[in-house]
């Protein structure tokens, strides 16, 4: 089986991580984003995964190069000369994604975390029939969202609604589709989306079908969405394998350390962290609702929560980081200095207290 994963869009919500790496590359749970989703289409036994790009396409095929071979996964691009929206990749990436066996294929937002039940979709899409199979999910906030209105017993959609302006219904496009090679036919190789154009034509020719997504979702594309999924995730971590959080008298709650971090006397870390690779955490720090990525280090006494440390950044001696602080790669907050909410591009060094929300550049 192929997948395609839409990887284009600058990730501009993700300043300033986004400044460094393409969003997909950005690190959640102490590997980035686009790894969780290519295990978890290796596992259902998809052979090749195309991104679909529309820029920086070197820095993703160097960085997965490795995982080609580790995963024994192909990992090609299709690289847009425009923006080609959601559904115009699938038209330049036709002749990959349909090899004439008829067989379905995965396409995916790249943003999207959840348990990746693609075995259950796969189970699904061919029950119904249908061309075109949707996950959907509920959320508390459908506007910001594609709304799904579908038939309660057969999941067949009858309404598409991408960020609806009136209330239409609280389930949502969750980002995930499998796709009968058919769908193809229906775009054309221009600017496209499959929101708006695409899935509302199939729905009115009764073709597309929604499953409700078992399990957590959450688009992480924005800091506060960021952090939120990664309670959820650690939450499903802590039922499907809980060996792989952390334990000990200083960890509280779902707490994950990659193997080559270490961990002071005296700190208390939890809940909801993340401490990435080769992080080195000092003595009688205190982590909560964070993540912390690889090669940073945070100094005696530090206090983090509901923040992001970039790669390879340091957190002074009793600094004080707190409230979707954000800072970006090799980022130097001195000792004492307090940090409300600032949002800090990379290479900077903060010497003086953020006292409110702010972008420092
Ligand atoms: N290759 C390529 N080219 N990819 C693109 C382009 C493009 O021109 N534009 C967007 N993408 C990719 C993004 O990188 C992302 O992976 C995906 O398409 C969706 O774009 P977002 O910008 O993240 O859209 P959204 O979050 O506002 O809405 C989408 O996701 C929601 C779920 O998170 C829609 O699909 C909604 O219907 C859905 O509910
Ligand atoms: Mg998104």
């Amino acid at each position: 089986m192929k997948a395609l994963i839409l990887v284009g869009g600058f990730g501009t919500r993700l300043r300033p991580l986004t400044l460094s790496v393409p969003k997909p590359l950005v690190d959640f749970a102490n590997k980035p984003m686009i790894l969780h989703q290519i295990e978890a289409l290796k596992d259902v036994g998809v052979t090749e995964v195309v991104l679909a790009i529309n820029y920086q396409p070197e820095v993703m095929l160097n960085f997965l190069k490795d995982f080609e071979s580790k995963l024994g996964i192909k990992i090609t691009c299709s690289q847009e000369t425009e923006p080609m929206g959601t559904a115009g990749p699938l038209a330049l990436a036709r002749d990959k994604l349909d090899d004439g066996s008829g067989e379905p294929f995965f396409v995916l937002n790249s943003d999207v975390i959840s348990e990746y039940p693609f075995a259950e979709l796969i189970e699904f899409h061919k029950s119904h029939g249908g061309e075109a199979t949707i996950m959907v999910t509920k959320v508390d906030e459908p506007s910001k969202y594609g709304v799904v209105v579908t038939e309660e017993e057969t999941g067949k959609v009858e309404r598409f609604v991408e960020k609806p302006k009136v209330f239409v219904g609280n389930k949502i496009n969750a980002g995930i589709y499998l796709l009968s090679p058919s769908v193809l036919d229906r775009i054309e190789l221009k600017p496209t989306s499959i929101e708006k154009e695409v899935f509302p034509r199939i729905a009115a020719d009764k073709g597309l079908f929604a499953m409700v997504l078992p399990g957590f979702w959450m688009d992480i594309g924005q800091p506060r969405d960021y952090i939120t999924g990664l309670r959820l995730y650690l939450e499903s971590l802590r039922k499907r394998s809980p060996a792989r959080l952390a334990s000990g008298a200083h960890v509280l709650g779902n707490v994950l350390v990659h193997e080559t971090a270490t961990i002071g006397e005296g700190c208390l870390i939890g809940p909801d962290v993340a401490v990435g690779p080769g992080c080195v955490v000092e003595a009688g720090v205190r982590l909560s609702r964070c993540t912390v990525m690889r090669g940073a280090r945070v100094k005696k006494h530090a206090c983090i929560s509901g923040s992001i440390v970039g790669w390879h950044s340091t957190v002074g001696k009793w600094a004080r980081v707190e409230n979707m602080t954000i800072l970006g790669e090799d980022v130097h907050v001195c000792d004492e200095v307090y940090s409300n909410g600032g949002v800090v591009l990379p290479h900077k060094e903060i010497k003086s207290s953020i006292l409110k929300p702010e972008i420092v550049m």
